[in-house]
């Protein structure tokens, strides 16, 4: 595996994959590698010539107070991981390679950006697609692999590569998760003994939403209210949002018929976590 630090190294190798015919998986990431990221480059192994991993902590997706200096690192760990699961590049540039001092263009993805996580992270979509635009055109992929777990980025993610035209394919891939069903994250490690227990609440409400949705209750109010009596009822839980939507345009649906998703966001101590789960359609093929 080699490792690439310089945006002008990266964009050389991939000319020259471009060049030979081979085709290039992508796997962005923040680091610190639990089983959800290292299943995603399984699956980028499988499906290309070449696989890229990125690791890099954006500054610029996270808001004033929240947890950029802190967000854990481990980079060490992160290389023999990414090499065992079988990259072919690890490419983590710094802050200044990838922002100089004059940089001032951004991408904004409006509309899908806009509430949710949006509207808890101002300007938190808007570091996210900057920064895979910049990386899609340094990596130059065919395929780039996200986790469902950020459903909403997902969809930022795929209506600016549909809107911009980029000649690749965002693919998706199911949220791993612990035994009990807590989502796996790399802020997981935040939280304490007790805190784990609550954070159980997330994945609880989402899998009794579902069976609930399953024996006939089509009606996301009622879905709702439960999930916020749950959440509310664990002493160091505070619900952010709870919404079902539909799951391309995300916006909320009334009535569950073909495609719904049940997006959360919850803060569990002073860990927000999120997670989400599909009450109806099909989750590979959500658009
Ligand atoms: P990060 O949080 O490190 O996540 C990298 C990728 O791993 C994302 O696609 C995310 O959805 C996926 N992932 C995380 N936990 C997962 C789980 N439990 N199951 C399945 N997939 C999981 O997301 C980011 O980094 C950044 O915003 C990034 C896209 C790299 C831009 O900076």
């Amino acid at each position: 595996m080699e490792r690439l630090s310089s945006p002008h190294d990266m964009q050389q190798w991939a000319n020259d994959q471009r060049r030979s015919g081979r085709t290039v998986a992508f796997v962005p990431t923040m680091g610190f590698f639990h089983p959800g990221h290292l299943q995603l480059m399984e699956y980028g192994r499988s499906r290309a010539d070449r696989l890229v991993v990125s690791l890099f902590v954006n500054p610029l997706q996270f808001g004033p107070g929240e947890d950029f200096e802190r967000y854990p690192r481990d980079e060490e760990r992160d290389l023999a991981l990414a090499r065992g699961a079988g990259a072919d590049v690890l490419f983590s540039p710094s802050p200044e390679d990838l922002y100089p001092v004059h940089f001032q263009t951004h991408v904004t993805v409006e509309k899908v950006s806009r509430g949710l996580c949006g509207a808890s992270r101002p300007g938190h979509f808007r570091g996210v697609a900057t920064v895979v635009l910049k990386l899609f055109h340094l990596v130059q992929p065919h395929w780039a692999i996200f986790g469902l777990k950020d459903y909403q980025q997902y969809v930022v993610i795929r209506r600016m590569v549909e809107d911009l035209n980029l000649d690749l394919e965002v693919v998706g891939r199911p949220t791993v998760r612990e035994p009990d069903g807590l989502a796996m994250s790399s802020r997981n490690v935040y939280l304490s003994p007790e805190e784990r227990r609550s954070a159980l609440a997330l994945s609880a409400s989402l899998k009794a939403a579902r069976e609930r949705c399953r024996s006939g209750e089509r009606r996301a109010a009622v879905l709702l209210e439960d999930v916020v009596r749950r959440i509310s009822g664990e002493a160091r839980a505070r619900l952010d949002y709870a919404r079902i939507v539909d799951p391309e345009t995300l916006d909320d649906t009334d009535l569950i018929r073909d495609k719904a998703v049940l997006i959360l966001a919850a803060w569990v101590g002073k860990t927000r976590l999120i997670d989400n789960g599909f009450l109806e359609g099909n989750p590979d093929c959500p658009a």
